[in-house]
C-alpha cells in the first residue's frame, strides 16, 4: 500500500554539467517503466536543478531541493523559496537534514514553518528525523524522534501527513563507516509508525512512508530494505555515481 522509494541527496556535489552526465548515464541503466513500482528521486544542489529539469524530463526520476526558506519571497539573502523550487520542476524538498541542524543552526521549529510552506506550494517534504550519538547513549532515541515529529508536524491536519515522507537517519550514522544495525533500524522505524498511529490513527500511519538513510550501501541495503516499516532507502555517498544509485534502485525494486 506504500510505494517504495529510492533516493539520493547529493549534498554539495555535482555541477550542472556533471548533473547532465549523471542523468544521461542513469537513464541509460534504468529499465523503462520502473517508476510504476517505486518512486526514484535525486536531490542536486540548487545550481544544478535546471540541468536536472532538462535531463530528467519525461524520465522515471524525479528531483528536488535539499533545503528551502519558509517564506515565499522577500529580503532573505542567499535563500531559495518553495515557488522557486516548483518553477525548477522539483517534486520534493528535503528538510531538517542533520547537516543543516548541526552546521546552520536549523531547529525543528523552523522546519515546521518550512514544511508548512512546502505542502502549501505542492512540494513533497522529505522530513529527516534522527537522534545524535549522545541521545542514543542516554537511551533517549524514541523520545527525541517523538519530539522532532511532533514539532515538525504541529498544525498539520491528519489528512496531510501521508503527503510527507519521513526519513529516519540516525545522525551518528550519516557519513559514517557503517549503517545502524538492522535491529536498531527496525526498532526505530516501527517506533515512528507507532507514533504516527497514536497521533493520527492507523490509516494515516499505514499510508505514510518512512525511508532510511545513513551510510546505506548496495551491500547493506539488501537487508535494510526488507526490515519492517522501512519503505525506502535514502543514500548519500554510495549514490553519488549513477551506477551506484542504479544499484540502490535495483535493490528497492527487487524488494518491492
Ligand atoms: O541523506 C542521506 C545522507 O545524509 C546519508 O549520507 O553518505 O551516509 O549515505 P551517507
Amino acid at each position: 500500500m506504500r510505494k517504495p522509494m529510492a533516493g539520493t541527496g547529493w549534498k554539495m556535489n555535482h555541477t550542472a554539467a556533471e548533473t547532465a552526465d549523471y542523468a544521461e548515464r542513469l537513464k541509460a541503466i534504468l529499465a523503462p517503466g520502473i517508476a510504476d513500482s517505486l518512486d526514484i528521486f535525486v536531490l542536486p544542489p540548487f545550481t544544478a536543478l535546471h540541468a536536472a529539469q532538462r535531463h530528467f524530463a519525461g524520465s522515471s526520476v524525479a528531483y528536488g531541493g535539499q533545503n528551502m526558506h519558509w517564506d515565499l519571497y522577500g529580503a532573505w539573502t542567499g535563500e531559495i523559496s518553495a515557488p522557486m523550487l516548483v518553477e525548477a520542476g522539483c517534486r520534493y524538498v528535503e528538510l531538517a537534514h542533520s547537516e543543516r541542524l548541526a552546521h546552520f543552526g536549523e531547529t525543528y521549529e523552523l522546519v515546521r514553518r518550512k514544511l508548512d510552506a512546502a505542502l502549501a506550494e505542492g512540494l513533497t517534504p522529505i522530513l529527516c528525523l534522527g537522534e545524535t550519538g549522545e541521545d542514543k547513549r542516554q537511551g533517549r532515541t524514541v523520545t527525541v524522534l517523538a519530539e522532532q515529529l511532533a514539532t515538525a508536524l504541529t498544525g498539520q491536519p491528519a489528512e496531510r501527513v501521508p503527503e510527507v515522507v519521513l526519513a529516519y537517519e540516525p545522525r551518528w550514522a550519516i557519513g559514517a563507516a557503517a549503517a545502524a544495525s538492522p535491529g536498531h533500524v527496525a526498532a526505530c522505524h516501527t517506533a515512528l509508525r507507532t507514533l504516527l498511529t497514536e497521533r493520527y490513527g492507523e490509516d494515516v500511519a499505514d499510508r505514510t512512508r518512512i525511508i532510511h538513510g545513513g551510510s546505506v550501501t548496495p551491500e547493506n541495503g539488501e537487508e535494510l530494505i526488507r526490515l519492517p516499516d522501512v519503505d525506502g532507502l535514502f543514500v548519500g555517498r554510495a549514490a553519488w555515481s549513477p551506477e551506484g544509485f542504479a544499484r540502490i534502485v535495483d535493490i528497492v525494486h527487487r524488494a518491492a
